[in-house]
């Protein structure tokens, strides 16, 4: 497998990682015992980047994430996330310093490993300053509890004043042929600063894959259910850009995801998309994206195909 360095702070993953975040929530039906699976083949693929976090589960999937690497932990390049909550079906942000310590002291017991190597605040606080979440995150480095820092579904000016406090490695923001939102004003400021972006969703949570044709597709419970772009008219309308994508992959000799991907990874040699799966078959069909080549004029059609003003419903309710 191909690497990439994520960013100048050098940190170096493999071009495509795993999203570890279907295996026990979110998606259809959970399957720790597949997931399980999947993280140890993905090793044996050279996928090296493992993406979780505190709030899937919460907690289970940052378990099951240790639990698979056990043994094989120099292999990995560990990634999760701190600072949000879900109780009673209210969101709670908390990056306060003795927060970000405690949150970290409690992931890597939780992962079972004496370092995270990249540990990103999962959204931002908005009762604490980006500088003070920063400050703790740099303290948590000089320990070496961490190696690097990440920020995730951040703007231009927070990442420039992150940035400022101490080197930010990685941004993950949602980010694929159907949600281009970094392109404004994320990306070229991580350009600027020298910092990796990990888009999150890169197959837009399933859809660029052209496996889900109607909500009837979705089982019951299924977070997408109640998103805007699953939905009745938009649906179909977002029906009719993936079907580029098909014929693309098709000519290809490719599937839809690794057409989806392979966009992502010629938009920029700092991006590392994590698509999550929790099935070992699909895992090593998407990690060969990373050797699909798209030509200028490919890249060029799906880039205006996909044009934003194109795509039909938010894509968060
Ligand atoms: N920072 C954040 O706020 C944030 C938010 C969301 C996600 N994330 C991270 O980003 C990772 C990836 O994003 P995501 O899981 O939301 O979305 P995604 O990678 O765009 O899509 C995942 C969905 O697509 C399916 N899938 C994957 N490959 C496929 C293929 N080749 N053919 C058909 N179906 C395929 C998966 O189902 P199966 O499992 O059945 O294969 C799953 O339902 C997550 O795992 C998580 O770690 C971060």
């Amino acid at each position: 497998m191909k690497r990439r360095t994520l960013g100048s702070q050098g940190l170096t993953v493999s071009a495509i990682g795993l999203g570890c975040m279907g295996m026990t929530c979110v998606y259809g039906t959970p399957d720790e015992a597949g997931g399980q699976r999947t993280i140890q083949r993905a090793l044996d693929h050279g996928v090296t980047f493992f993406d979780t976090a505190e709030m899937y589960g919460p907690h289970i999937n940052e378990r099951l994430v240790g639990r698979a690497l056990k043994g094989r932990r120099d292999e990995a390049i560990i990634a999760t996330k701190f600072g949000v909550s879900v109780e009673d079906g209210t969101t709670h942000f908390d990056s306060r310093p003795e927060n970000v310590h405690a949150s970290c002291d409690a992931s890597l017991a939780r992962l079972g490993v004496d370092h995270i190597d990249l540990y990103y605040q999962h959204r931002l606080d908005p009762n604490t300053p980006i500088e003070e979440t920063m400050g703790a995150l740099s303290e948590l480095a000089s320990s070496g509890k961490i190696g690097h820092i990440g920020l995730s579904e951040v703007d231009a000016e927070t990442i420039r004043r992150a940035h400022a406090v101490h080197p930010v490695a990685a941004v993950q923001s949602e980010y694929s042929l159907w949600t281009r939102d970094v392109e404004d004003s994320v990306l070229p400021t991580l350009r600027e600063l020298g910092i990796g972006l990990v888009p999150y969703s890169p197959l837009g949570r399933g859809f660029l894959t052209g496996s889900i044709k109607a909500a009837s597709d979705l089982s019951k419970g299924d977070w997408r259910s109640g998103n805007p772009r699953f939905q009745g008219g938009n649906l179909d309308a977002n029906l009719e850009l993936v079907k580029a994508v098909e014929m693309l992959a098709s000519e290809k000799g490719a599937t839809p995801a690794q057409v989806a991907l392979a966009w992502l990874l010629h938009q920029d040699p700092h991006i590392v998309p994590i698509p999550g799966t929790k099935r070992e078959r699909v895992m090593a069909e998407n990690a060969a994206a990373a050797d699909l080549v798209l030509e200028a004029d490919e890249l060029a059609q799906l880039t205006s195909i996909f044009d934003p003003s194109a795509v039909s419903g938010g894509r968060y309710a």
